[in-house]
């Protein structure tokens, strides 16, 4: 059991946010799942995203890996919250309330717009919030409760727009939004996604970059951090691939794409020690407090433990759910 601020995930296990969570039926399948303990939705714009043939993945041949060339989701905003609205009102088999965490992950270039997209998260939850209150017999938890935001800041995939994660000037603007968001409301509890970084300065600079938005030494918009999302920029030979996209040499219409899965699974977890490190020997309790999530190669239960031993509070993969479908999760729990 884990927690980001006051919400569980019971088993600390999740999916990542990932083209297999993208449609309702395929988050109502990965909310059911008993082996995870909450679940992040494919990213969202306000808009929603124009994807076309380019936008593919393919997995690799000798492990488990992946490359892919998606953008963000094509079903916008409105659409997820609808969806989640959806899981959070209806009662399990059991006839029990909803009890599983959902984290809506949302990205945008445009701080105005990306404002728009919480204003629109905040509507949800009150009107969750103002249903369960209004019920005589209310299920043991609040569904507002459940919601957690995540910030995409780090796709690699996206024309002529570098991943602000890697520009501190551009993610400072976006964290303001957040900042301001939480000032009016600091029960939503928000996080970033953030992409591989290669070296120690970066982290540094990073993690000035969200102590820079602590009010006291208590209080930081940020509750966790989610690392690693894919590394850009990579190419696999359509000879490495199971199943070729594109017709020519390389696995990718694109050519280049973002690598996850056990090719990746080295620099997360590096990814996942620097920043857990650097948390924990903080001189400020609001950064001590940030929650990481370790994502990148756990494709087996041994990988599963190796992301908490670097200091992961909670574990996410997206490769071996394209891979595996839902039976993934049963792999990553039970020892073999
Ligand atoms: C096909 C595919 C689509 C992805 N889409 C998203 C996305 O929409 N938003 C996001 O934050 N990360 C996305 N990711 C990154 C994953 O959440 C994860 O961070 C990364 O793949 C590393 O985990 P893995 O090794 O378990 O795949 C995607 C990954 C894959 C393979």
């Amino acid at each position: 059991m884990a927690q980001i601020n006051s919400i569980t995930f019971d088993p600390p296990l999740i999916n990542t946010s990932c083209a297999w969570a993208s449609e309702l039926h395929q988050l109502r399948e990965l909310y059911d799942c008993v082996y995870i303990g909450g679940i992040t939705t494919r990213t969202a714009t306000l808009n929603g995203f124009n994807e076309d043939a380019s936008n593919t993945v393919a997995f690799t041949k000798d492990s488990v890996s992946s490359i892919n060339s998606y953008g963000y989701s094509p079903n916008p905003l409105h659409l997820y919250l609808e969806w989640v609205y959806s899981l959070l009102t209806t009662p399990n088999a059991k006839g029990d309330g909803p009890s599983k965490p959902i984290i809506i992950s949302i990205t945008s270039a445009d701080d105005s717009e990306l404002s728009e997209m919480v204003q629109q998260i905040q509507a949800l939850r009150q009107k969750l919030h103002v249903e369960y209150e209004a019920k005589v017999s209310r299920p043991a938890i609040d569904p507002s409760t459940l919601i957690a935001v995540e910030l995409n800041t780090s796709c690699p995939n996206i024309k002529d727009h570098p991943p602000p994660a890697y520009d501190f000037i551009s993610l400072t603007s976006l964290l303001e939004v957040f900042a301001n968001a939480f000032s009016v409301d600091s029960s939503l509890t928000f996080g970033l996604k953030l992409p591989p970084y290669m070296y120690s300065t970066l982290f540094d600079d990073a993690v000035s970059t969200l102590a820079s938005f602590s009010k006291d030494n208590n209080s930081n918009p940020f509750a966790f951090i989610t690392c690693t999302n894919t590394l850009g920029s990579s190419l696999l030979f359509e000879d490495q691939v199971l199943a070729p996209t594109a017709p020519g040499k390389f696995a990718l219409p694109t050519s280049f794409g973002g690598l996850a899965g056990e090719a990746l699974h080295s620099l997360a977890l590096g990814n996942v020690y620097a920043f857990s490190q650097r948390f924990a020997n903080h001189q400020s309790p609001a950064i001590r407090k940030i929650v990481v999530i370790g994502a990148g190669g756990v494709t087996r239960y041994d990988a599963v433990a190796r992301m908490h031993a670097a200091g992961a509070t909670i574990v996410g993969c997206a490769t071996l759910l394209g891979k595996e479908g839902i039976g993934a999760f049963k792999l990553l729990t039970e020892k073999p």
